[in-house]
């Protein structure tokens, strides 16, 4: 099942958990709008054409969903009962830390096991460097970038440019830095406006035209960025929220790659009797982690990218 914000990559992590647990000798269901239709029985057997043709598409084939209803514990009974009826006694998800933790609640009231892929674009999953769908959306951001930095150059204005994320700034560093943005603010790092303003003063002074602000969601500093440039700087400025693009189009062979080690590994987990293991990829290693063990922890942004990113905030 997928479950949580949909990220490229979940379709060929679909893909490599049927026919990987197939060839193990296992018959693999398919869970259709995830939690959700975990508690209507929107649950199927796998056929092979099910996830033939499938690699390359962005979203997910199976729908999603975040559902309020899996915290009440007569709609996770619900869920078991489905279950049971097919014959289903193992899970995969493919998801966020919160699909995670709903998974790792309803092991504990019916023993079912799970292995948990990370999927998100936000990269947020605690105890992995890396979630399925970062690619793709940094690629995706990327391309917008360029296309706004043609016009940003062209007409002689600064465009601050709003990534998703949820509260991690991850996105909007990667980007920041690979786009050759002049500013980047992100929740994780503190930032300097007066500083800021120095800077690019000087760089107006000397002949810059135009600018590029990568602003991270989560500092709701969209708005009032585009108008501080427009006072303080003088500069024409525009805002631009990428939304939704960033959660689309066809996965990144890197995304497609990860997908398939994640695939395999969340497979082999559950046939060593593993019980509620999450994948995770972490100092350029494969492992899997004991659901609890992520408890309490935040996701932690690469060091380097971050010493990378502190000149852009002041
Ligand atoms: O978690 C993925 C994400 O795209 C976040 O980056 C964003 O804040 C949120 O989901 C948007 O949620 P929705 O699709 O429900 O508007």
């Amino acid at each position: 099942m997928t479950s949580g914000g949909d990220a490229a990559g979940m379709n060929p992590a679909i893909k490599c958990t049927v026919d990987y647990s197939r060839m193990l000798g296992y018959k693999p269901y398919l869970v259709h709008n995830g939690l959700r239709g975990l508690i209507d029985d929107n649950i199927e057997e796998a056929k092979s054409s099910d996830v033939s043709g499938i690699l390359h598409r962005g979203g997910t084939i199976l729908r999603s969903s975040r559902s309020k209803r899996f915290f009440e514990y007569e709609h996770r009974q619900q869920a078991y009962e489905n279950l049971q009826k097919h014959g289903i006694s193992k899970l995969i998800v493919i998801g966020g830390d919160g699909s995670f933790r709903a998974l790792n609640q309803f092991y504990s009231d019916f023993k079912v096991p799970f292995a948990g892929i990370p999927a998100t674009i936000d990269n947020d999953i605690p105890g992995t460097d890396y979630c399925l769908g970062v690619d793709t959306a940094l690629n995706m951001i990327r391309q917008n970038v360029d296309s706004i930095r043609d016009t940003a150059s062209s007409f002689s204005r600064a465009f601050v440019i709003e990534t998703m994320g949820r509260h991690c700034g991850y996105l909007a560093m990667a980007s920041a830095v690979t786009s050759g943005a002049e500013v980047c603010l992100v929740p994780e790092l503190e930032y300097d406006l007066e500083a800021i303003q120095k800077r690019l003063q000087k760089d107006i002074d000397n002949g810059r035209q135009f600018l590029i602000a990568i602003v991270a969601e989560g500092c709701q500093m969209g708005d009032y960025l585009t108008r501080w440039i427009k006072d303080k700087l003088k500069m024409d400025a525009r805002l631009t929220i990428l939304g939704h693009i960033q959660r689309g189009g066809s996965p990144t062979v890197r995304d497609r790659l990860m997908a398939f080690k994640f695939g395999i590994a969340a497979v082999d987990s559950l046939h060593r009797g593993e019980t509620n293991k999450i994948m995770v990829y972490k100092s350029g290693s494969y492992s899997t982690v004991p659901i609890h063990e992520l408890a309490g922890q935040t996701a932690g942004i690469d060091p380097v990218l971050v010493e990378i990113c502190k000149p852009l905030c002041r």
